[in-house]
């Protein structure tokens, strides 16, 4: 039986849901052409699309809405997030900015040059656009547990720390502005990074110079992953461990949006005052003043109560039991998922439910759409629609060796009967796969192809 998660909190305000009719689904997706981010969200009945910004906040953050100070500059609101970020980063110095990826644009902008490498464990899909909108080159070292969904290697986010020093060597490390990790790693799973092979791959990258940048978002699930599973860390607070694992990195980009607990919010953080020198004209000409960067005085101060809470024990234990609890309950019905489940989100392995689908036909697409059919749940794919390229050699199509359904679960939003239907709408699914069929692009954009594309049933 699956171990149920309690929850440390009550709810005091509702949002109401409902789920549109069969009827109704079905022209839904046909005018959405298959795409499952063109679907309103007000005929979504469960959207575990993300984790990101979809977080139920708390009235501490609800409270620090109202003491939202709007002065242009030196808002009160700025010192409360630095003393936030002081106690658990520590880094020397740090810019609000309105998301994630407004922070990988400045540091990249700012560090990156045309045909440089830049080394992560797994870019997450914005960090590799990103770095490629640069005209940097973004290369993978995950360990090759973490591209096996079956292994049950305890961190299998880990950096590759063999093949990363074979690979600065191989480029040379002045081809290598900056190296990174992510943590935990979203596009492989959701899976954490030991406290150890973030300090090997610190290593590795000051050996040769390389700064060294770790891509936070998910960084309390990582550090409560750590503090369960490594010897050593049981009896540190999730903060201490924090520390630590910061203490190794000369600085971070960071999404709030997902451990933050807030639906909107950033910061890039470094040590090097030149970086920050250079980081702070980037964002005066693309987010707005350094003590605000993009966001209302009211949104810091929810960022920094809400980082805060991202830490707390309870809460953490909490959020990895749900996540788990809907791991276990797929499980006893037979859905094969990516094993252990991540922090924030639980992985069907498409390859494995949906073997008749090849990947050219898109099956983690089309699992997708059968499930908001089924059940008006929403969810996204990871897999041939988000990361296969043409190769610039053979013109071919180069396909993941993953192909995954994430079903992300924002925090404190959906209760234990909620994941149990969903449970319920994949066993169905389950029953009748063979009869699922794929699905072929119909339109596509150059770069980020699963945000807009379209599709039809094969
Ligand atoms: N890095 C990682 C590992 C992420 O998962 C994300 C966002 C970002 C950076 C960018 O942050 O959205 O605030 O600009 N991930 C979301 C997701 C979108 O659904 O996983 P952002």
């Amino acid at each position: 039986m699956a171990t149920f998660p309690l929850e440390p909190f009550r709810i005091k305000v509702v949002e109401r849901v409902l789920c549109p009719t069969r009827e109704e689904r079905e022209s839904i997706l046909a005018e959405a052409g298959y795409n499952l981010f063109n679907v309103p969200a007000g005929e979504v009945y469960v959207d575990l699309m993300t984790d990101s910004g979809t977080s139920a906040m708390s009235d501490n953050q609800w409270a620090g809405i109202m003491m939202g100070d709007e002065s242009y500059a030196q808002a009160r609101n700025f010192f409360a997030l630095e003393e936030v970020i002081q106690q658990i980063f520590g880094f020397e110095h740090f810019m609000p900015t309105h998301q994630g990826r407004a922070a990988e644009n400045i540091l990249f902008t700012i560090g990156v040059n045309v045909g440089q490498y830049v080394p992560n464990n797994m870019h997450f899909d914005t960090t590799q656009a990103n770095v490629a909108a640069r005209g940097g080159k973004p290369k993978n070292l995950v360990v090759k547990e973490g591209l096996d969904p079956a292994s049950h290697h305890p961190f299998k986010g880990n950096m590759d720390v063999e093949r990363l020093e074979l690979f600065i060597r191989s480029v040379g490390p002045e081809n290598i502005p900056l190296g990174m990790i992510t943590i935990t790693n979203n596009a492989g799973g959701g899976q954490p990074v030991s406290m150890a092979n973030i300090r090997a791959t610190a290593q590795v990258y000051h050996r040769h110079s390389i700064p060294f940048f770790i891509d936070a978002c998910r960084y309390g699930e990582n550090c409560y992953f750590i503090q369960q599973r490594e010897d050593g860390y049981a009896n540190k607070s999730i903060r201490e461990i924090a520390n630590e694992l910061f203490s190794y990195a000369d600085g971070c980009t960071m999404s709030a949006k997902k451990d933050g607990l807030v639906n909107i919010g950033g910061f890039l953080a470094m040590n090097d005052p030149n970086v920050y020198r250079d980081a702070c004209n980037e964002l005066i000409l693309c987010e707005g003043f350094p003590s605000y960067g993009g966001l209302a005085g009211r949104d810091i101060e929810a960022m920094a109560r809400g980082l805060r809470e991202g830490i707390d024990q309870e809460y953490l234990a909490y959020r990895i039991a749900h996540t788990r609890y809907l791991a276990e309950r797929l499980q006893e019905e037979g859905i094969p998922i990516v094993e252990p489940p991540g922090g924030h989100a639980v992985y069907v392995d498409v390859k494995r439910l949906l073997p008749h689908i090849p990947q050219a036909e898109l099956p983690g697409q089309a699992l997708s759409v059968e499930l908001y059919r089924e059940a008006g749940i929403r969810r996204i794919e990871l897999g041939a629609v988000a990361f296969a390229h043409k190769d610039p050699e053979t013109g071919k199509m180069v396909y993941p060796a993953l192909e995954l359904l994430r079903l992300a679960i924002p925090r404190r939003v959906y209760t234990q009967t909620h994941l149990d239907y969903v449970v319920n709408a994949l066993a169905s699914i389950r029953d009748r796969r063979d009869k699922l069929r794929g699905l072929q692009i119909t339109y596509e954009p150059a770069v980020l192809r699963h945000f807009t594309a379209r599709y039809e049933p094969l």
